[in-house]
Protein backbone atom coordinates (compact mmCIF):
# COMPACT_ATOMS: atom_id res chain seq x y z
CA UNK A 1 0.00 0.00 0.00
CA UNK A 2 1.21 3.40 -0.90
CA UNK A 3 2.16 5.79 1.92
CA UNK A 4 1.68 9.12 0.19
CA UNK A 5 2.65 11.01 4.64
CA UNK A 6 5.88 9.70 4.04
CA UNK A 7 6.50 12.09 0.91
CA UNK A 8 4.65 15.25 2.53
CA UNK A 9 6.70 14.46 6.34
CA UNK A 10 9.68 14.86 4.16
CA UNK A 11 9.11 17.88 2.43
CA UNK A 12 7.15 19.60 4.98
CA UNK A 13 8.80 18.91 8.04
CA UNK A 14 8.71 21.24 10.97
CA UNK A 15 10.50 24.45 10.15
CA UNK A 16 12.83 26.39 11.88
CA UNK A 17 12.96 29.78 10.44
CA UNK A 18 16.08 31.76 11.79
CA UNK A 19 15.11 35.19 11.50
CA UNK A 20 18.33 36.77 12.13
CA UNK A 21 20.04 36.33 8.96
CA UNK A 22 19.00 37.10 5.70
CA UNK A 23 19.31 33.54 4.56
CA UNK A 24 16.64 32.30 7.46
CA UNK A 25 14.68 35.61 6.55
CA UNK A 26 14.41 34.66 3.10
CA UNK A 27 13.32 31.44 3.72
CA UNK A 28 10.54 32.38 5.49
CA UNK A 29 9.43 35.57 3.26
CA UNK A 30 9.02 32.30 0.53
CA UNK A 31 7.65 29.93 2.21
CA UNK A 32 4.06 28.88 1.22
CA UNK A 33 1.60 27.04 2.75
CA UNK A 34 2.11 23.41 3.36
CA UNK A 35 -0.12 21.58 0.52
CA UNK A 36 -3.52 20.65 2.39
CA UNK A 37 -4.73 16.91 2.33
CA UNK A 38 -7.64 14.94 3.14
CA UNK A 39 -8.84 14.43 7.00
CA UNK A 40 -9.61 10.51 6.51
CA UNK A 41 -12.42 9.04 8.76
CA UNK A 42 -12.50 6.94 11.34
CA UNK A 43 -12.72 3.70 9.25
CA UNK A 44 -10.23 5.14 6.48
CA UNK A 45 -7.52 5.12 9.22
CA UNK A 46 -8.59 2.07 10.49
CA UNK A 47 -7.71 0.76 6.60
CA UNK A 48 -4.46 2.05 7.11
CA UNK A 49 -1.10 -0.36 7.93
CA UNK A 50 0.72 0.95 11.10
CA UNK A 51 3.25 2.77 9.45
CA UNK A 52 1.11 4.86 6.98
CA UNK A 53 -1.36 5.68 10.57
CA UNK A 54 1.91 6.57 12.23
CA UNK A 55 2.80 9.05 9.42
CA UNK A 56 -0.36 10.12 8.98
CA UNK A 57 -0.82 11.05 12.77
CA UNK A 58 2.48 12.81 12.08
CA UNK A 59 1.45 14.81 9.36
CA UNK A 60 -1.66 15.63 11.18
CA UNK A 61 0.68 16.76 14.58
CA UNK A 62 2.48 19.03 12.28
CA UNK A 63 -0.44 20.87 10.50
CA UNK A 64 -2.83 20.71 12.98
CA UNK A 65 0.30 22.61 15.08
CA UNK A 66 1.20 25.23 12.50
CA UNK A 67 -2.25 26.92 11.17
CA UNK A 68 -2.57 30.38 9.13
CA UNK A 69 -1.88 33.60 10.74
CA UNK A 70 -5.21 34.72 11.74
CA UNK A 71 -6.36 38.25 10.98
CA UNK A 72 -7.13 38.97 14.45
CA UNK A 73 -8.55 42.48 15.40
CA UNK A 74 -5.18 43.19 17.00
CA UNK A 75 -3.07 42.63 14.12
CA UNK A 76 -5.43 44.24 11.89
CA UNK A 77 -5.09 46.73 14.19
CA UNK A 78 -1.23 46.94 14.28
CA UNK A 79 -0.67 46.53 10.91
CA UNK A 80 -2.65 49.46 9.76
CA UNK A 81 -0.89 51.69 12.27
CA UNK A 82 2.07 50.46 10.58
CA UNK A 83 0.69 51.57 7.07
CA UNK A 84 0.40 54.94 8.54
CA UNK A 85 3.76 55.34 9.87
CA UNK A 86 5.26 54.00 6.51
CA UNK A 87 3.25 56.64 4.66
CA UNK A 88 5.78 59.51 6.47
CA UNK A 89 8.22 57.33 4.99
CA UNK A 90 7.71 58.57 1.22
CA UNK A 91 8.71 62.21 2.51
CA UNK A 92 11.50 63.11 0.29
CA UNK A 93 14.66 63.84 1.25
CA UNK A 94 16.64 63.51 5.00
CA UNK A 95 14.22 63.59 7.19
CA UNK A 96 13.97 61.16 9.94
CA UNK A 97 11.46 58.29 9.22
CA UNK A 98 9.33 57.33 12.03
CA UNK A 99 9.22 54.31 14.05
CA UNK A 100 6.64 52.45 15.60
CA UNK A 101 6.91 50.50 19.14
CA UNK A 102 4.93 47.36 19.64
CA UNK A 103 5.09 47.55 23.15
CA UNK A 104 2.89 44.62 25.43
CA UNK A 105 2.78 42.04 27.73
CA UNK A 106 4.41 38.43 26.67
CA UNK A 107 2.18 35.94 24.32
CA UNK A 108 0.31 38.29 22.82
CA UNK A 109 1.30 38.09 18.97
CA UNK A 110 3.67 40.59 18.80
CA UNK A 111 6.76 38.89 16.76
CA UNK A 112 3.66 37.49 14.76
CA UNK A 113 2.53 40.98 13.70
CA UNK A 114 5.91 42.50 13.01
CA UNK A 115 7.25 39.60 10.99
CA UNK A 116 3.80 39.09 8.98
CA UNK A 117 3.79 42.78 8.03
CA UNK A 118 7.48 42.60 7.02
CA UNK A 119 7.40 39.55 5.31
CA UNK A 120 4.33 41.24 2.52
CA UNK A 121 6.27 44.48 2.82
CA UNK A 122 9.41 42.13 1.53
CA UNK A 123 7.60 40.53 -1.17
CA UNK A 124 5.94 43.70 -2.52
CA UNK A 125 9.46 45.87 -2.22
CA UNK A 126 10.65 42.82 -4.10
CA UNK A 127 8.21 42.79 -6.90
CA UNK A 128 8.16 46.27 -7.18
CA UNK A 129 12.23 46.95 -7.40
CA UNK A 130 13.40 43.77 -7.77
CA UNK A 131 16.05 41.45 -5.99
CA UNK A 132 19.01 43.89 -7.05
CA UNK A 133 19.30 47.27 -6.35
CA UNK A 134 20.50 50.26 -8.26
CA UNK A 135 23.99 49.57 -7.36
CA UNK A 136 23.45 46.09 -8.31
CA UNK A 137 23.68 44.74 -4.71
CA UNK A 138 21.44 42.02 -3.52
CA UNK A 139 18.18 43.88 -2.35
CA UNK A 140 17.01 43.37 1.00
CA UNK A 141 13.83 45.44 1.65
CA UNK A 142 13.46 44.14 5.43
CA UNK A 143 16.44 43.53 8.43
CA UNK A 144 14.96 41.30 11.28
CA UNK A 145 17.04 41.88 14.58
CA UNK A 146 15.89 39.41 17.00
CA UNK A 147 18.22 40.56 20.42
CA UNK A 148 19.40 38.87 23.27
CA UNK A 149 20.12 39.59 27.15
CA UNK A 150 21.89 42.31 28.07
CA UNK A 151 22.71 43.81 24.53
CA UNK A 152 25.51 46.41 24.67
CA UNK A 153 26.08 48.38 21.53
CA UNK A 154 28.47 45.64 20.22
CA UNK A 155 26.57 43.48 20.57
CA UNK A 156 23.81 45.12 18.45
CA UNK A 157 26.16 46.18 15.79
CA UNK A 158 27.39 42.62 15.18
CA UNK A 159 23.65 41.12 15.07
CA UNK A 160 22.71 43.65 12.35
CA UNK A 161 26.26 42.47 10.57
CA UNK A 162 25.69 38.48 11.34
CA UNK A 163 21.53 39.74 9.82
CA UNK A 164 23.46 40.59 6.61
CA UNK A 165 25.95 37.99 6.83
CA UNK A 166 28.88 40.37 6.88
CA UNK A 167 32.18 38.78 7.43
CA UNK A 168 33.55 41.73 9.99
CA UNK A 169 30.79 40.67 12.34
CA UNK A 170 33.50 39.39 14.41
CA UNK A 171 36.40 40.48 13.71
CA UNK A 172 35.51 44.40 13.44
CA UNK A 173 36.24 46.98 16.15
CA UNK A 174 33.81 48.18 18.67
CA UNK A 175 34.23 52.07 16.37
CA UNK A 176 34.17 50.11 12.83
CA UNK A 177 31.19 48.18 13.77
CA UNK A 178 28.39 50.57 13.90
CA UNK A 179 29.48 51.99 9.98
CA UNK A 180 29.73 48.70 8.65
CA UNK A 181 25.98 47.78 10.16
CA UNK A 182 25.25 51.17 7.94
CA UNK A 183 26.64 50.65 5.45
CA UNK A 184 25.10 46.62 4.51
CA UNK A 185 21.63 49.13 5.57
CA UNK A 186 22.46 51.25 2.81
CA UNK A 187 23.71 48.61 -0.24
CA UNK A 188 20.80 46.35 0.69
CA UNK A 189 18.39 49.25 -0.09
CA UNK A 190 16.69 48.24 3.25
CA UNK A 191 13.79 49.85 4.00
CA UNK A 192 12.16 48.53 7.09
CA UNK A 193 13.56 47.60 10.15
CA UNK A 194 12.59 45.39 13.11
CA UNK A 195 14.33 44.77 16.26
CA UNK A 196 12.43 42.12 18.34
CA UNK A 197 12.64 41.68 22.01
CA UNK A 198 14.03 44.96 22.74
CA UNK A 199 12.68 44.65 26.41
CA UNK A 200 16.52 43.24 26.49
CA UNK A 201 17.77 46.64 26.74
CA UNK A 202 17.82 48.10 29.80
CA UNK A 203 17.39 52.01 28.95
CA UNK A 204 18.16 53.26 32.47
CA UNK A 205 22.00 51.64 32.42
CA UNK A 206 24.70 53.14 30.30
CA UNK A 207 25.09 50.52 27.66
CA UNK A 208 21.07 50.64 27.74
CA UNK A 209 21.75 54.81 26.99
CA UNK A 210 23.84 53.99 24.42
CA UNK A 211 22.00 51.79 22.61
CA UNK A 212 19.27 53.90 22.88
CA UNK A 213 20.89 56.59 20.94
CA UNK A 214 22.43 54.50 19.02
CA UNK A 215 18.66 53.59 17.41
CA UNK A 216 18.41 56.65 17.00
CA UNK A 217 21.75 57.75 14.77
CA UNK A 218 20.32 54.69 12.56
CA UNK A 219 17.17 56.34 11.99
CA UNK A 220 18.53 59.45 11.29
CA UNK A 221 21.12 58.21 8.50
CA UNK A 222 19.61 55.28 6.87
CA UNK A 223 16.02 55.78 4.85
CA UNK A 224 14.30 52.63 7.25
CA UNK A 225 11.27 52.84 9.23
CA UNK A 226 11.52 51.16 12.20
CA UNK A 227 9.47 48.32 14.21
CA UNK A 228 10.54 47.99 17.68
CA UNK A 229 8.98 45.08 19.34
CA UNK A 230 8.93 44.79 23.43
CA UNK A 231 7.34 43.58 26.77
CA UNK A 232 6.45 46.54 29.00
CA UNK A 233 8.23 49.06 26.95
CA UNK A 234 6.79 51.93 28.30
CA UNK A 235 7.69 51.07 31.87
CA UNK A 236 10.84 49.99 30.68
CA UNK A 237 11.37 54.05 29.99
CA UNK A 238 12.20 53.37 26.28
CA UNK A 239 10.23 56.28 25.26
CA UNK A 240 12.21 58.30 27.98
CA UNK A 241 15.58 57.17 27.22
CA UNK A 242 16.42 56.10 30.60
CA UNK A 243 15.94 57.21 33.81
CA UNK A 244 15.69 60.62 34.04
CA UNK A 245 14.48 61.55 31.10
CA UNK A 246 12.19 64.42 30.42
CA UNK A 247 9.45 62.60 27.70
CA UNK A 248 9.06 66.49 26.69
CA UNK A 249 12.63 66.46 26.01
CA UNK A 250 12.98 62.78 24.62
CA UNK A 251 13.65 62.55 20.82
CA UNK A 252 12.32 58.87 21.06
CA UNK A 253 8.85 59.90 22.66
CA UNK A 254 8.99 62.01 19.42
CA UNK A 255 9.39 60.10 16.94
CA UNK A 256 7.76 56.58 17.90
CA UNK A 257 4.22 55.85 17.47
CA UNK A 258 3.18 53.30 20.46
CA UNK A 259 0.78 50.31 19.34
CA UNK A 260 -0.37 48.07 21.92
CA UNK A 261 -1.22 44.63 21.67
CA UNK A 262 -4.15 43.41 23.61
CA UNK A 263 -5.34 40.10 24.78
CA UNK A 264 -8.86 38.84 23.64
CA UNK A 265 -11.24 39.27 26.40
CA UNK A 266 -15.35 38.77 26.30
CA UNK A 267 -16.19 41.78 28.19
CA UNK A 268 -18.78 42.72 25.29
CA UNK A 269 -20.42 41.17 22.94
CA UNK A 270 -18.18 42.06 19.77
CA UNK A 271 -14.79 41.70 22.14
CA UNK A 272 -16.64 38.26 22.56
CA UNK A 273 -17.56 37.46 19.11
CA UNK A 274 -13.78 38.42 17.98
CA UNK A 275 -12.62 35.80 20.37
CA UNK A 276 -15.13 33.10 18.83
CA UNK A 277 -13.80 34.22 15.25
CA UNK A 278 -10.49 33.09 16.36
CA UNK A 279 -11.44 30.07 18.10
CA UNK A 280 -13.53 29.16 14.66
CA UNK A 281 -10.44 29.67 12.69
CA UNK A 282 -8.27 27.47 14.69
CA UNK A 283 -10.83 24.96 14.56
CA UNK A 284 -11.86 25.05 10.90
CA UNK A 285 -7.78 24.26 10.64
CA UNK A 286 -7.46 21.22 12.49
CA UNK A 287 -7.53 17.24 11.05
CA UNK A 288 -9.34 15.24 13.40
CA UNK A 289 -11.79 12.42 12.53
CA UNK A 290 -14.55 13.42 14.94
CA UNK A 291 -14.45 16.69 14.73
CA UNK A 292 -17.80 18.33 15.27
CA UNK A 293 -18.51 22.44 14.42
CA UNK A 294 -18.73 24.91 17.07
CA UNK A 295 -16.75 22.35 19.14
CA UNK A 296 -14.57 24.99 20.41
CA UNK A 297 -16.59 27.95 20.13
CA UNK A 298 -18.91 26.05 22.57
CA UNK A 299 -15.99 25.79 25.05
CA UNK A 300 -15.12 29.76 24.82
CA UNK A 301 -15.61 30.76 28.19
CA UNK A 302 -13.59 27.96 29.61
CA UNK A 303 -10.70 28.22 27.03
CA UNK A 304 -10.44 32.09 27.68
CA UNK A 305 -10.75 31.34 31.44
CA UNK A 306 -7.29 29.04 30.77
CA UNK A 307 -5.53 31.51 28.45
CA UNK A 308 -6.81 34.89 29.69
CA UNK A 309 -7.18 35.48 25.96
CA UNK A 310 -2.93 35.41 24.72
CA UNK A 311 -2.87 34.23 21.87
CA UNK A 312 0.57 32.12 22.19
CA UNK A 313 -1.33 30.40 25.55
CA UNK A 314 -4.29 29.06 23.22
CA UNK A 315 -2.48 28.21 20.66
CA UNK A 316 -0.32 26.29 22.72
CA UNK A 317 -3.19 24.49 24.98
CA UNK A 318 -4.63 23.52 21.17
CA UNK A 319 -1.35 21.89 19.86
CA UNK A 320 -1.22 19.50 23.04
CA UNK A 321 -4.74 19.05 23.00
CA UNK A 322 -4.91 18.10 18.98
CA UNK A 323 -1.87 15.44 19.95
CA UNK A 324 -3.97 13.87 23.24
CA UNK A 325 -7.32 13.28 20.76
CA UNK A 326 -4.83 11.89 17.85
CA UNK A 327 -2.52 9.46 20.14
CA UNK A 328 -6.19 8.86 22.59
CA UNK A 329 -8.13 7.69 19.22
CA UNK A 330 -10.77 10.42 20.48
CA UNK A 331 -10.19 12.61 17.59
CA UNK A 332 -12.19 15.68 19.00
CA UNK A 333 -11.00 18.19 21.62
CA UNK A 334 -13.36 18.06 24.39
CA UNK A 335 -12.90 19.94 27.66
CA UNK A 336 -12.47 16.35 29.48
CA UNK A 337 -9.22 16.42 27.17
CA UNK A 338 -8.30 20.25 27.25
CA UNK A 339 -8.30 19.20 31.28
CA UNK A 340 -5.23 17.06 30.70
CA UNK A 341 -3.49 19.87 29.23
CA UNK A 342 -0.71 21.57 30.99
CA UNK A 343 0.38 24.51 29.28
CA UNK A 344 2.66 27.81 30.10
CA UNK A 345 3.13 28.75 33.38
CA UNK A 346 1.67 31.76 33.22
CA UNK A 347 -1.85 30.76 31.98
CA UNK A 348 -1.88 28.18 34.40
CA UNK A 349 -1.13 30.16 37.41
CA UNK A 350 -3.51 32.32 36.38
CA UNK A 351 -6.44 30.67 35.43
CA UNK A 352 -9.27 29.99 37.60
N1 LIG B 1 -2.44 36.17 14.34
C1 LIG B 1 -2.07 34.95 14.70
N2 LIG B 1 -2.59 33.87 14.06
C2 LIG B 1 -2.22 32.62 14.40
N3 LIG B 1 -1.35 32.34 15.38
C3 LIG B 1 -0.80 33.36 16.05
C4 LIG B 1 -1.13 34.72 15.75
N4 LIG B 1 -0.44 35.53 16.60
C5 LIG B 1 0.29 34.70 17.36
N5 LIG B 1 0.08 33.42 17.05
C6 LIG B 1 0.71 32.26 17.65
O1 LIG B 1 0.95 32.55 19.02
C7 LIG B 1 2.28 32.23 19.40
C8 LIG B 1 2.96 33.42 20.04
O2 LIG B 1 3.01 34.50 19.14
P1 LIG B 1 4.22 35.52 19.10
O3 LIG B 1 5.52 34.80 19.24
O4 LIG B 1 4.00 36.37 17.92
O5 LIG B 1 3.95 36.34 20.44
P2 LIG B 1 4.86 37.42 21.16
O6 LIG B 1 3.93 38.45 21.71
O7 LIG B 1 5.94 37.87 20.27
O8 LIG B 1 5.46 36.55 22.34
P3 LIG B 1 6.74 36.88 23.25
O9 LIG B 1 6.32 37.97 24.17
O10 LIG B 1 6.97 35.57 23.96
O11 LIG B 1 7.85 37.26 22.33
C9 LIG B 1 2.98 31.76 18.16
O12 LIG B 1 3.10 30.36 18.25
C10 LIG B 1 2.09 32.10 17.01
O13 LIG B 1 2.06 31.10 16.07
MG1 LIG C 1 8.02 37.71 20.42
Amino acid sequence: MSNPYAEWLRLNETRLFNLGTKAGWIDFVNAGPRPDFPTLTPNQMADLDADTLDDYNQARNIWNANPATVKTPQLKHAHELIDQVMASAHRDGNSVRGSIALDALPGLGKTTIASSYARQFDLRQRRRYGNTTTDGHPRLPVAFIPLSAGMTLKQLNQKVLRFYGHPAASRASKAELGTLAMDCIHSAETRLIVFDDLHFINFNHRNGIEVSNHLKWFANESAATFIHVGVGLAQRQYFEEGAGGDPALSQTARRTTSCSVVPFTRSTQSAERAWNRLLTSFEAHLKLARKTEGALTALSEYLHDRTQGHIASLTNLLDRACAIAISSGDEAITYEILKKVTIDNAAETTSK
